[in-house]
């Protein structure tokens, strides 16, 4: 696990940079897309450097992490519709090359089953983008998920319905009580994991995440486990990091040449 302490800014660059290294030795790379608001500034690096004509998703593939249960077709929040709004409208994914669990599907049971198999189909996720909650979720894979999930329904938590609801006008009742999500297995499946996490309010999930005991309570913490994990962070996120000194200069030192 290799963590980086810098600007916000700075660290959409570095997710930028190796989604960009990344379509440049295979153009049909499978992106793992991620929701909240966590990933919003590498969308944004990423659509600048499509205008500028420095990467292209035209062969890639993209499939989201997790969608609400419920939600209509045409409801802001869903979750299919912030991805396309934030990142797959503005570059040049194919039609329909970007795809989520269905959250609408008269079986959801079914719906899982065959998102996790055309996950397979595609190849894997080569480089998955991840958020993390608040209570150390990430896709939506609460406390006590199993480490060992595939894609599901999932029934959310009253800190995330909390945390979430500044999306539906601060009003709790308006966010869905289910969701259907990668399972954390499915997530641990992909090639390389970025990690992103800024402000305060993710010192704690950051701190087990990175340096807790892997446990089911925090959920993220099965990234130990993974062999390629790239965990950026803000001062605020890593202010709880015992050897925050020790990543620091470790990324100070690190060669140019090598990237995340
Ligand atoms: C949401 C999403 C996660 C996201 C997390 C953090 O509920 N399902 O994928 O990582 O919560 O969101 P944010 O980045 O807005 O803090």
């Amino acid at each position: 696990m290799e963590v980086v302490i810098a600007t916000p800014e700075e660290l959409a660059a570095l997710a930028a940079d190796a989604i960009q290294s990344l379509l440049a030795v295979k153009p049909g790379a499978v992106l793992g897309l991620a929701t909240g608001s966590s990933p919003l500034g590498i969308y944004d690096e990423l659509a600048r450097r499509y205008a500028a004509g420095q990467v292209s998703f035209a062969r890639a593939r993209g499939f989201m992490l997790d969608e609400y249960v419920g939600l209509a077709a045409d409801h802001p929040e869903r979750y299919r519709n912030v991805i396309e709004h934030e990142i797959a409208s503005r570059v040049d994914f194919a039609p329909d090359a970007v795809q989520g669990p269905d959250g609408l599907a008269d079986d959801l049971v079914a719906a899982c089953a065959r998102y996790e198999a055309a996950i397979v189909e595609a190849g894997g996720v080569d480089l998955q983008i991840l958020g993390i909650g608040s209570d150390g979720h990430v896709g939506f894979n609460e406390p006590g998920s199993s480490l060992a999930s595939r894609t599901r329904i999932k029934t959310l938590t009253e800190q995330t319905r909390t945390d979430n609801a500044r999306f539906f006008d601060g009003d709790i009742d308006q966010v869905p009580r289910h969701c259907l999500t990668q399972g954390l297995a499915t997530i641990m499946s992909a090639r390389h994991i970025v990690l992103i996490a800024t402000g305060r309010a993710k010192a704690e999930a950051i701190h087990h995440l990175v340096e807790g005991s892997v446990s089911a309570l925090w959920p993220a913490t099965i990234l130990q486990h993974h062999p390629h994990v790239s965990v950026l962070l803000d001062p605020a996120a890593a202010s709880r990091l015992q050897l925050a000194d020790y990543f620091r200069s470790t990324y100070a030192a690190k060669p140019a040449w090598q990237g995340l």
